[in-house]
This record gives C-alpha cells, structure tokens and sequence, in this order.
C-alpha cells in the first residue's frame, strides 16, 4: 500500500497506473459579472468568450492527452461555473460538495450535487453553515496520507476539523491572509514526490511553520511574487507534467531540476476571474 510513496521519494516523480479523471466545465456562459476576488476588480465584461473557449479548448485538450476528461453541464447565469475546482472535493468515492462563501456561487451547489450524485458518488454529510469551497480549499498531500486545508478568505475556519472528522485524514489547516490569494490552491500546490510549490506571504506565520515541518528543505519550492501573480501554483500536476497558466524561466528550471517538466497553457482570460489552470480542474480518481 505505500509502493506509491516509496516510489515517488526514489524517483521525485510518481507515475499512477490507473487514468486519471478530471472534472472540466465549459465556458459557455463565463464572464467576468460581479467581484468576490481582487482579480475581477475592474474586469467585469471585459473577458473575451472566444478567446477564454480558445484557452479552455486548449487546456481540455493538454490534459486529455493523459487523463479522461468529464463535462459536467454548464448553466447560463452561472458565469463562475467553469472552475470546476470549487464543486466539491473528492477522495476515493466520497464527495464534499462544496458550501460557498461566495453568494454568488451558492446556485451552483445543487447543479454539482446532481452531478456528482449521478456519478455514483457518496455525498458526505457538511454543516450548511460552515464555508468550504472544495478543491479551490483542500489539496491532498502527494507523498502522505494528508489532506491540506486553507481558510480564512473563503472557506471557514471551522473547515478544516470538520473535514478532518468527514474524511477521517489528516487534515492541516493553513489561514490564507492575502485576498489576492484566496484559495489555497492560488498559492500552494502539492506535487508528486512531497514537492510542494508555495507563495510563503500567503500564509500567517503558523501555517507557514506547518508547511515547513512537514515538507524538508529540498522539497520546497518557494514561488516569489512574480510568478504566483502569474498563478505558477495554480497548476496541475499529472504524471510528471505541471501544466500551469504561465512560470518564469527561472521556476522552469527548478521544476525540471525536481524531475518535472512544465507545461505552460495561456489563461489570461480566466485570470480576469481569479483563475487559471488548477481552478478549472477538478480530479476524481483521488485517493
Ligand atoms: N471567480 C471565481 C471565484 O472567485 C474564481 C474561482 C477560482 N477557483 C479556484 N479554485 N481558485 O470564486
């Protein structure tokens, strides 16, 4: 049972048997039509459909090279449904379906339910009224049996104990303190290995503590303000592959250093909402 980890600490790289299966929503109806984040600050109807359908194909299509791709429908009114990262978190057959913060955002909740439930998922019990805003909040840890939760902007602090009691894992808590980076997966991103790529000033100064003692030095790759303005942590990690909005040519190397080869797809358009790659992503087959 801990093949897996053994060979991802040997290798810096793991390599799942089993496909993988990602949840992706069309764009349809986005745009940028209210603020819930700085980035959509000024943007409202300024984000061009094709342009963001032309993004969005070519992510589909990146991704599908290695994983099976499911649509869920998308809804018109709904412009923030493409971020498929923030309709649940999902580990082995069980879904929390999120609770949004963001009022915005609530009337998506049913339509990922119904989904979800016709998947044949397990629908976990969750407290209406405790936030959590799915995958955008939870990352499961690479190389242990750990799940990460961020708080603080989005989801509640009482988040991360109860998906702790809902999933019986682990589960660390980090308080994000910088709006720009609301979602834990906007500026922390487990990779295979036990890598973690991380915006330190995300995190107070506990959390940023956590981070540190359960990832050793070598496997810390810091991101600095340039590249997590340019969401690098918004990635996605798949076999090796870290495919990511945009990264400078120094984080290039780093990751190829670290045995991973960087993938960059162009998401401006959704970055006028606060997203990019990771946000549209939602992986199934997580365990
Ligand atoms: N406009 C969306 C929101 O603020 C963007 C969501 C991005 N998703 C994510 N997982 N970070 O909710």
């Amino acid at each position: 049972m801990t093949k897996p980890l053994a060979m991802a600490q040997n290798s810096g790289v793991a390599r799942r048997d089993a496909r993988q299966r990602i949840l992706m929503c069309a764009p349809d109806d986005f745009d940028v039509r209210y603020v819930i984040n700085p980035w959509m600050a000024d943007q409202i109807g300024k984000a061009t459909r094709s342009l963001a359908r032309a993004q969005w194909e070519t992510l589909r299509r990146t991704l599908a090279r290695t994983v099976d791709i499911e649509l869920v429908t998308p809804a018109a009114g709904l412009p923030d449904m493409v971020f498929t990262a923030n309709a649940g978190f999902t580990l082995g057959d069980t879904v929390v379906v999120s609770r949004f913060s963001a009022e915005e955002r609530r009337a998506e909740e049913p339509l990922f339910r119904a989904h979800f439930a016709a998947q044949g998922f397990n629908l976990a019990p969750w407290p209406q009224d405790i936030a959590f805003e799915g995958a955008g909040d939870a990352l499961i840890d690479r190389a242990q049996k750990l799940v990460w939760c961020g708080y603080g902007m989005r989801s509640d602090a009482a988040a991360p104990q109860t998906l702790e009691a809902v999933l019986e894992r682990r589960v660390i808590g980090l308080r994000l303190i910088d709006p720009r980076f609301y979602h834990l997966d906007t500026c922390f991103c487990p990779l295979a290995g036990g890598f973690v790529m991380y915006h330190p000033p995300a995190f107070d100064a506990e959390s940023r503590a956590a981070i540190e003692r359960e990832t050793p030095p070598e496997k810390r790759i810091e991101i600095g303000e340039d590249d997590a303005s340019r969401f690098a942590c918004n990635a996605v990690d798949l076999c090796g592959e870290i495919v990511m909005n945009d990264a400078s040519p120094a984080l290039q190397n780093r990751l190829r250093a670290a045995g991973f080869a960087p993938l960059l797809t162009p998401l401006g358009e959704f970055m006028k909402a606060g997203g990019s790659a990771k946000c549209l992503t939602l992986k199934l087959v997580e365990a």
